[in-house]
């Protein structure tokens, strides 16, 4: 009894993240971007991901949980220091008080190396 409960709930667990990873959103980094520098990024990277989830994704993603698409900036529209002056949504919503200035610079960090929407 135990062991078959055990087993059904060992191919939910293998069910539900095979079925999440198809949509997750992943990094691109240089190839001559030496380990420890990709160490270090990566970690920004994931932060950037979580405040850009907080921060930005309401307004820019299209499509909705698993299904998410993070838009492809051009490194042109990343610049963080114009970005929140660059449109009068940006101004209401984003303020320094609610993204700090480091804040701001790891989404930049997140969005210039996820990777590209095919
Ligand atoms: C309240 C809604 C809203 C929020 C929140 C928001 N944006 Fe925007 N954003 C807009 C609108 C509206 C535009 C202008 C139209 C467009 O390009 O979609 C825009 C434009 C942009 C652009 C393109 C700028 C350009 O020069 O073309 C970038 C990049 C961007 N936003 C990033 C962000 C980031 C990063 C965050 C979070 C820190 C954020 N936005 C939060 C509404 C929002």
């Amino acid at each position: 009894m135990y062991r078959s409960i055990l087993v059904f709930t060992g191919l939910l667990l293998c069910y539900n993240t095979s079925h999440a990873q198809r949509h997750k959103i992943t990094y691109e980094f240089p190839p001559e971007m030496s380990e420890p520098i990709r160490v270090e990024y990566l970690k920004q990277w994931e932060k950037g991901k979580v405040l850009y989830e907080l921060n930005c994704a309401q307004c820019h993603n299209t499509g909705t949980g698993r299904k998410a698409v993070v838009p492809d900036f051009t490194p042109e529209q990343l610049k963080g220091y114009e970005l929140r002056v660059s449109n009068p949504k940006h101004e209401s919503d984003i303020p320094e008080t609610r993204v700090t200035t480091e804040e701001l610079g790891l989404i930049m960090t997140f969005l210039y190396y996820k990777k590209k929407n095919k």
